[in-house]
């Protein structure tokens, strides 16, 4: 049996991870692949309790490498107790969020260096690399217009000024150019249909792979 494929959404809120992976969970079903859907920070109890600190947490003050160290803690459980096995046994995991994230966001938004960062990634991913990241990339004013319209409250992250936003927008697009082969760029401002077109042509290609792999 061939090892399970992994997918990877990333993007700032409101870039539509929530709404794309929907439709990928649902395509990929249909295509009759057994597949997970999964998030981080989260997807275990243990990392979902991590979540609720990192990012609902909003009274805690915390330092940036304190944050990095917790995004790892709860990647590591995540990908011993489901990430893993799930592939292991021939099936897909598509994450709300991955390993990219944090270079965004703990290495663009916070400022801590990318080398530390790295040195994390080599523990704990020990060589493992997403099959396929989609990038939904939007501008930071349109990602505010979208958020705004929600009721729940706001969380850490949500809660960072403008230029945080910027930021992280720009080292995804950074990672991005640095993992051409890899990252899909998808311009999330368009239509959800367009959006959910383009991504579909990026799955035919990877779903096609895998059945001359049979
Ligand atoms: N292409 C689009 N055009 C217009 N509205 C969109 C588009 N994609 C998503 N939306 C809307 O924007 C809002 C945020 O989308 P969604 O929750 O999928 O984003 P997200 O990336 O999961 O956000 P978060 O990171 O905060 O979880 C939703 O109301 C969704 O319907
Ligand atoms: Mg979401």
């Amino acid at each position: 049996m061939h090892r399970g494929r992994l997918i990877t959404v990333e993007g700032i809120d409101g870039s539509g991870k929530t709404t794309h992976i929907d439709h990928i969970h649902t395509y990929l079903e249909q295509q009759n692949i057994s597949v997970i859907r999964t998030r981080e920070p989260g997807g275990t109890e243990m990392g979902e309790a991590l979540r609720d600190i990192l990012i609902r947490r909003v009274d805690l003050a915390m330092h940036a490498e304190t944050e990095l160290l917790l995004m790892f803690s709860a990647r590591m459980e995540h990908l011993q107790k489901r990430i893993r096995p799930a592939m292991e046994s021939g099936t897909w995991v598509v994450i709300d969020r991955f390993i990219d994230a944090t270079y965004a966001y703990q290495g663009g938004g916070r400022g801590v260096s990318m080398d530390r960062i790295r040195l994390l990634e080599n523990w704990v991913l020990n060589g493992l690399e997403p099959d396929l990241t989609i990038l939904l990339d939007l501008p930071v004013e349109i990602s505010l217009a979208r958020t705004k319209a929600r009721e729940q409250a706001r969380d850490r992250f949500e809660l960072q000024d403008r230029e945080f936003k910027h930021t992280v927008r720009e080292a995804y697009l950074e990672r991005a150019r640095q993992n051409p082969d890899r990252i899909r760029i998808v311009d999330a401002s368009a239509e959800i249909d367009k959006v959910k077109q383009e991504i579909w042509k990026t799955l035919d290609m990877l779903v096609e792979k895998e059945h001359d792999r049979i």
